[in-house]
C-alpha cells in the first residue's frame, strides 16, 4: 500500500486497478445518494478526497475514526484537488466518539492543541511542521554530507556545564532503586553512580573532540537548559544543530558556512518539485529576497555605536545600549530588521560576555565569534572560533570561574597537536519557526517541554 502522498503524486493508474489507503477521516460531508468525506494519513498537507457513490457506506464514519478504503483512483471534477478515491469498500479501524474528539473541525486555539499535543498533529498545520522538520534535517545532511562533515552522535548526560550560565538539569537516581549488587550502598541522591551529572546544554565540547580527530563533524542533538524564560523562542527541551571543524582560521570561515547552510534549507524549502506546502510561499519569498544576497557583517563594537546613535535620537530602547553590556533583544531585532533589513552577523564580542571557550582576539578585550540575528527572530545561530592556546584557555577557564580540574580532557586537545578550529550551534526549532512563519518554537516541535509543562 501507497501513502497519500505517493498516490496523489504518481501517475493516475488505469481506471480498473484497486487501490487501498489508510487514514483517519477529518471530514464527512453528507448528501442524499453520495458521502464525501476527507482521509488524511498524515503525509500530505491535504489528504484525499473520497467519494462514497452509497451514502450508506459512510455511515459509520465520523471526525478522527482510523479505516482502510478500497476503491479507484480518478480525476476528480471537484475544485481543490486533481484526483480522488472513488469508494467500493470501507472498513473500520477505529472509532472515534464524535462528541468527545478533542480534535473537533472549528478553530482550535494554539493553547488548546498544546494540551493535546498527543493529538495535534492530527492538525494540518503541526503534521506539515512535522514535514518541514523532515525536510530541513534532510537538506542540513545534504549540506553537510557535500561539504565533508561526518555525522557523529554525542552524549547527552556529562559532566560539565559548557555555556556555563548556571542552566543545567542536574540528574538524580531513582532513590528508591536497588543497589546493582547486593553489599553495594544504594546510589547517592544526586549523583549519577557517584559523580555529579547532568543533562547537556551543547554537544560543542564533545565535537571538538571529535573534531579534533576527523577534523569536520556535525550533529542534530537535543539540548536541555532549565530556562524559567517564557518566551516564544525558549524551550526546555530543544534540539540544536551543532557543527566543529578543525583547521579554520577565522571567524569569517565559521559565518560562511552557517550563510551557505541556511541558504541551502531555504532552497530546499521553496522547492515545489514534491508538490506545495503550507510554508512553500513563504519559503520561496525568503529564497527570492534573502537567500541570493550576501549577509552583512557588523562588529559588536560598530553594532553598539548604531545602537547608541539611534537611541540618542529616538529613545526608542527600553535598555542603554553601551559597550560592554549585552545586546537585548530589542537591540538584535533593531540590529536586523533596521539596520540590516535582513540576516546579519553581529561579530566579535567582549570576551566577558561570553563563555570561556571562545577565541580571544589580540586586542586582549574581545573574542572571535558571532551571533546571527534575523528579522522576526533574533539569534538564531552562535559561534566561535575557538581557543586552541592552552596558556589562554587556562586563564580563560579561572577568569570565568571554572575549576580546570573537570576540564582537563578538554585541555589535553590543546596539549596533543591543538589545531585551530570552530564551530557554531543553531536552534532547530528556531530555525524552523523563521523558515515556516511559525511565531512561537513550541509549535515547532511535537512534544514541547517549558517551564511550568505539565509533561506526557
Ligand atoms: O547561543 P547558544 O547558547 O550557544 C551554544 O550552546 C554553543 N555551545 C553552540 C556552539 O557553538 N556549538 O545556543 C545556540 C543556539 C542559539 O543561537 C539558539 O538558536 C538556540 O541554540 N537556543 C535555544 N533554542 C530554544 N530554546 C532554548 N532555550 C535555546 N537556547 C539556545
Ligand atoms: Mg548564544
Amino acid at each position: 500500500p501507497h501513502t497519500i502522498r505517493q498516490l496523489l503524486f504518481a501517475p493516475l493508474p488505469d481506471a480498473h486497478v484497486p487501490v487501498k489507503i489508510h487514514g483517519w477521516v477529518k471530514s464527512v460531508r453528507r448528501q442524499k445518494n453520495v458521502a464525501f468525506a476527507v482521509v488524511s494519513d498524515g503525509s500530505h498537507d491535504k489528504g484525499i478526497q473520497a467519494v462514497f457513490p452509497n451514502a450508506s457506506q459512510a455511515r459509520s464514519l465520523t471526525n478522527g475514526t482510523s479505516v482502510r478504503l478500497e476503491g479507484r483512483l480518478l480525476a476528480s471534477p471537484g475544485k481543490g484537488q486533481d484526483k480522488e478515491l472513488r469508494v467500493d469498500s470501507v472498513e473500520v479501524l477505529g472509532r472515534s466518539d464524535p462528541e468527545k474528539y478533542p480534535i473537533q473541525k472549528k478553530e482550535l486555539t494554539v493553547e488548546y492543541l498544546r494540551e493535546h499535543c498527543h493529538l495535534r498533529p492530527r492538525t494540518d498545520a503541526v503534521a506539515s511542521m512535522l514535514w518541514l522538520r523532515h525536510i530541513v534535517s534532510n537538506s542540513i545532511r545534504g549540506f553537510f554530507e557535500n561539504n565533508g562533515f561526518c555525522y557523529v552522535h554525542t552524549p547527552i548526560i556529562t559532566a560539565n556545564d559548557c555555556e556555563g550560565a548556571g542552566e543545567t538539569f542536574r540528574i538524580a537516581p531513582d532513590s528508591t532503586l536497588a543497589p546493582v549488587h547486593s553489599g553495594d550502598a544504594a546510589p547517592k541522591p544526586s549523583e549519577f553512580f557517584g559523580h555529579p551529572a547532568y543533562l547537556t546544554v551543547s554537544s560543542q565540547l564533545h565535537l571538538e573532540a571529535l573534531a579534533a580527530s576527523i577534523s569536520r563533524v556535525y550533529t542534530l542533538s537535543p539540548c536541555f537548559r532549565a530556562e524559567r524564560s517564557q518566551t516564544n523562542r525558549h524551550l526546555a527541551e530543544f534540539w540544536m544543530l551543532e557543527a566543529e571543524w578543525a583547521f579554520t582560521q577565522t571567524v569569517h570561515d565559521v559565518c560562511n558556512v552557517v550563510e551557505a547552510a541556511i541558504k541551502q534549507v531555504l532552497d530546499d524549502a521553496a522547492d515545489k518539485s514534491e508538490g506545495s506546502n503550507p510554508w512553500s510561499e513563504r519559503a520561496a519569498k525568503l529564497q527570492a529576497e534573502i537567500a541570493t544576497r550576501d549577509w552583512p557583517r557588523i562588529t559588536y563594537a560598530n553594532a553598539v555605536e548604531e545602537l547608541a546613535s539611534f537611541q540618542q535620537a529616538t529613545r526608542a530602547f527600553h535598555f542603554e545600549p553601551a559597550w560592554g553590556l549585552p545586546l537585548q533583544s530589542e537591540h538584535e531585532r533593531w540590529l536586523a530588521e533596521n539596520l540590516a533589513k535582513g540576516p546579519v552577523f553581529v561579530t566579535d564580542y567582549p570576551a566577558e560576555l561570553k563563555p570561556f571557550y571562545m577565541r580571544l582576539n589580540d586586542d586582549g578585550k574581545t573574542v572571535a565569534c558571532f551571533d546571527l540575528l534575523m528579522p522576526g527572530l533574533g539569534e538564531l545561530v552562535g559561534g566561535s572560533l575557538r581557543e586552541e592556546r592552552e596558556d589562554h584557555l587556562s586563564n580563560a577557564m579561572r577568569k570565568h570561574g571554572l575549576q580546570t580540574d573537570q576540564y582537563d580532557w578538554y585541555l589535553d586537545l590543546r596539549r596533543y597537536g591543538s589545531a585551530p578550529h570552530g564551530g557554531f550551534g543553531l536552534g532547530f526549532e528556531r530555525l524552523i519557526s523563521w523558515v515556516g512563519g511559525i511565531e512561537n518554537i513550541r509549535e515547532c516541535i511535537a512534544m514541547p517541554r517549558w517551564a511550568g509543562r505539565m509533561l506526557l
